[in-house]
């Protein structure tokens, strides 16, 4: 498929990987933004109709990213999401997560929404992104304090690279046809944070400690950095979970999609070492 590709949340995390995955394949995709500044850019706010009509113009394959400011996904898409099957799209990729199982809250309704509609499509649940120590929550305390705080004691989790992420979409988006189905994506690997902390230790050359708190202190923890308390309660209850095992697993979906070995958590440290200088 090599039509026109709407990269929604172009400018986030993944979105923006999948642009330069998609131009290292020759495509060349719109960039969904509110705030459009370069030439390839779309003014796209899933909260805006007024920019549907533009940003799906001639369009065949959109990434699709869920507005990060609510947790009624399919509530804040759905009218985008049928103005884009009005204007024609045919594909859908859309980034859910590992713990979203079709059907339930937040993506998952999504996930749902795309298999009784939409022609084709594939949904992306990956395990928690590695960019969460390099660009994300746990980067200031790695740097400032030496210190990552979870309530997940000795619970492993699949982690992965934003861009094996990114590559599976860019490549489930070119695809000459794709299978209406949704793929668990993990690193090679499933590890608790005390192997991210040795890991980080050995590679920074100082000491990292994975400092293990309770859910309550965590939840606590996060009300002290600004979250609402419902959002903080929630966020440290997932940590509860991945203690209790229910990220421990690895799937080879990124070598099947792309294949290519995800990116190990060392390579990753390595690669980014300059995030905790
Ligand atoms: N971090 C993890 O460990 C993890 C694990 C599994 C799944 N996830 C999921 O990953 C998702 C976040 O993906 P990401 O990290 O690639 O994104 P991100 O870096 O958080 O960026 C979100 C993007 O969405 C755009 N956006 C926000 N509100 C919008 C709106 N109303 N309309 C249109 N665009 C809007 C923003 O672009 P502009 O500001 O330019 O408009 C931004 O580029 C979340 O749904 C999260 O649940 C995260």
């Amino acid at each position: 498929m090599t039509n026109t590709i709407l990269v929604t949340g172009g400018t986030g995390k993944t979105g923006s990987r999948v642009v330069e995955q998609l131009k290292a394949k020759g495509v060349s995709p719109h960039v969904g933004t509110r705030s459009p500044k370069g030439e390839n850019d779309a003014r796209f706010d899933w909260k805006d109709p007024s920019t549907f009509d533009a940003a799906f113009e001639g369009v065949r394959a959109v990434y699709l990213v869920a507005p990060t400011d609510t947790v009624d996904s399919l509530g804040a898409m759905q009218s985008g999401l049928e103005a884009a099957l009005a204007a024609g799209v045919q594909r859908f990729v859309l980034l859910s997560g590992s713990s979203l199982e079709e059907g339930g809250p937040m993506m998952g309704a999504v996930h749902a929404w795309l298999r009784s509609n939409a022609p084709e499509w594939s949904v992306l649940r990956p395990a928690w992104f590695m960019q969460n120590f390099s660009e994300l929550h746990h980067r200031n305390p790695i740097r400032d304090e030496a210190a990552i705080y979870t309530a997940t004691d000795d619970g492993r989790i699949g982690f992965i690279d934003a861009g094996d992420i990114a590559a599976c979409a860019a490549a489930l988006l070119v695809a000459g046809t794709v299978e209406n189905t949704d793929y668990i994506l993990t690193g090679p690997e499933a590890i608790s944070y005390d192997v991210v902390a040795e890991t980080l230790t050995y590679q920074l050359g100082r000491q990292i400690s994975h400092d293990r708190l309770t859910v309550d202190e965590l939840a606590e923890r996060h009300q002290s950095l600004g979250l609402p308390e419902e959002y903080a309660r929630a966020l440290a209850a997932m940590d509860g979970a991945i203690a209790a095992g229910a990220e421990d697993r690895v799937t080879d979906n990124v070598q099947k999609l792309t294949g290519k070995v995800p990116a190990s958590i060392v390579e990753f440290v390595q690669q980014n070492i300059e995030a905790w200088k």
